[in-house]
């Protein structure tokens, strides 16, 4: 296994290009099981681990796919016989649930494992499933998998908020779905964030009629059975940037910079995360597709919850609390999407942070001097928090277990590199001391 070592202190200057998104790529990748013809993606994050997982599980499922060296992907589905979704890759990539919607739209039935646990906290699928019985499946829970059947799909109109709100992948599973279907569907308390609307564009783009996206309703207009002669045709996307990883290389440059320019992002996707720097003290300069941040030395405290799209996203709590340890007094961090969502926290204490959880809140008392540590990353934006811990730490820090870091973000360590970081990938086996 891999890790990264930093030695804090350097000032980051320069610009930074933002990659393909994640997870606006990850649900578009599945919905090309819907289509008849070859796909062209465009600006997708192909050395990500989470999206050469999902090519494996597409090939698994009859789909023949060419990873280009300018980062496209060309897929076409050649074989509709495959119906399982296994375990064994299921089991690494919550996102692989998503291939319930297009596989019963397409073939009529599904048989996908069910995702697992989870480090973040509890990631229940019943918002899924019972969005595709609104449709007419019929879906059981059988060793494991999610077992559903449905010869035809019907639209329907159906309200899928759970008790934590809107569901991201949830939405966009029944869209898939619903695609599939005869007659109209309305998602209502659908998610709004902006890759739903990715996956909205790649619907429209291969023939199927979504309005609505990026708002609490969302209707679509089903094409019946999927496959003969309902076919629909392959089309070329383009993925949009990554808003999460544009947020967190601005919370890079407030912590560690010098003036950091993120390149070729979205400003108005990260609007929460914008008003939250500005009032913490934090520059920001706005451009069409750039952000430029300047670092600060400490920061005005806060009191801010994680909440669906367009409140503050629960994927930069992590690499939020990076900075808030720069607090000048106490700040409350309260994520009210994934409430266990903390593992960070326990890691951050080894630099030296005085932080405290309290139910679904960390309680960070800034303004302790952070010095370099041993830390172990848990899952993607957790490692991000420690990455960004470590470029303020004084000394040496290492971050073991960084395959965590690079299922969501690409090379980051010569990105953070050109910005004049001082950060080595390395085999944890080796100890750089030994090669002195
Ligand atoms: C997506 O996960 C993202 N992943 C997550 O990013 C992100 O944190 C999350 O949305 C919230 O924004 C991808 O898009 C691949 P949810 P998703 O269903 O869709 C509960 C990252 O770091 N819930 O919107 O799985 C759930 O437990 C990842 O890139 C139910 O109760 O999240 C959570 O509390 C991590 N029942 C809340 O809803 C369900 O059936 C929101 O989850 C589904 C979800």
């Amino acid at each position: 296994m891999d890790k990264f070592v930093i030695h804090g202190g350097r000032k980051l200057n320069g610009s930074v290009k933002i990659s393909g998104s994640k997870n606006g790529s990850l649900p578009v990748l599945f919905s090309t099981l819907l289509s008849d013809g070859p796909v062209h993606l465009s600006n997708i994050p192909t050395e990500l681990r989470d999206i050469r997982l999902s090519l494996e599980i597409l090939q698994s499922l009859g789909a023949e796919y060419q990873i280009h060296p300018d980062g496209s992907v060309m897929l076409e589905v050649t074989d509709s016989a495959s119906t399982t979704a296994d375990y064994e890759q299921v089991s690494k990539m919550r996102a692989s649930i998503c291939c319930l919607g297009p596989l019963l739209a397409r073939r009529g039935e599904a048989r996908v494992s069910l995702p697992g646990g989870c480090s973040i906290g509890d990631r229940p699928v019943e918002l899924h499933t019972r969005g595709m019985e609104a449709l007419g499946a019929e879906v059981r829970i059988e060793s494991g998998y999610v077992v559903a059947k449905a010869p035809r799909l019907r639209g329907n109109t159906v309200y899928l908020s759970g008790p934590m709100g809107p569901t991201v992948l949830g939405t966009q599973n029944v869209m898939m779905a619903a695609a599939g279907a005869e007659g109209v569907t309305v998602i209502e308390g659908a998610a709004c964030e902006p890759e739903v609307q990715a996956t909205a564009g790649f619907l429209r783009a291969i023939g199927i009629v979504v309005e609505g996206d990026g708002t609490p309703v969302i209707r679509i207009e089903g094409h019946g059975r999927l496959g003969g002669d309902s076919c629909l045709a392959g089309c070329d996307y383009e993925i949009p940037p990554d808003r999460i990883e544009t947020g967190t290389y601005l919370l890079a440059g407030a912590i560690a910079g010098g003036e950091v320019v993120v390149e070729g992002c979205r400003p108005s996707e990260n609007s929460a995360l914008l008003d939250l720097l500005e009032r913490i003290g934090v520059p920001v300069e706005v451009g069409e597709s750039t952000l430029t941040v300047r670092g600060v030395e400490s920061v005005t405290p806060v009191d801010i919850a994680m909440l669906p799209y367009p409140a503050f996203p629960t994927d930069l709590q992590g690499p939020l609390m990076a900075l808030m340890c720069l607090g000048r007094g106490v700040s409350l961090i309260t994520d009210k999407v994934f409430p266990d969502r903390f593992n960070h926290l326990s890691e951050l204490r080894r630099f030296g942070a005085r932080i405290r959880k309290e139910g679904p809140s960390a309680i960070i008392e800034g303004g302790a001097p952070l010095s370099g540590a041993t830390v172990m990353a848990s899952d993607l934006r957790a490692s991000a928090c420690l990455v960004l811990a470590g470029l303020v730490a004084e000394g040496r820090t290492e971050v073991t277990r960084i395959y965590h870091l690079e299922r969501g973000y690409e090379r980051m360590e010569q990105k953070l590199g050109q910005l004049g970081a001082d950060v080595e990938k390395m085999d944890e086996k080796i100890d750089e001391r030994e090669m002195a």
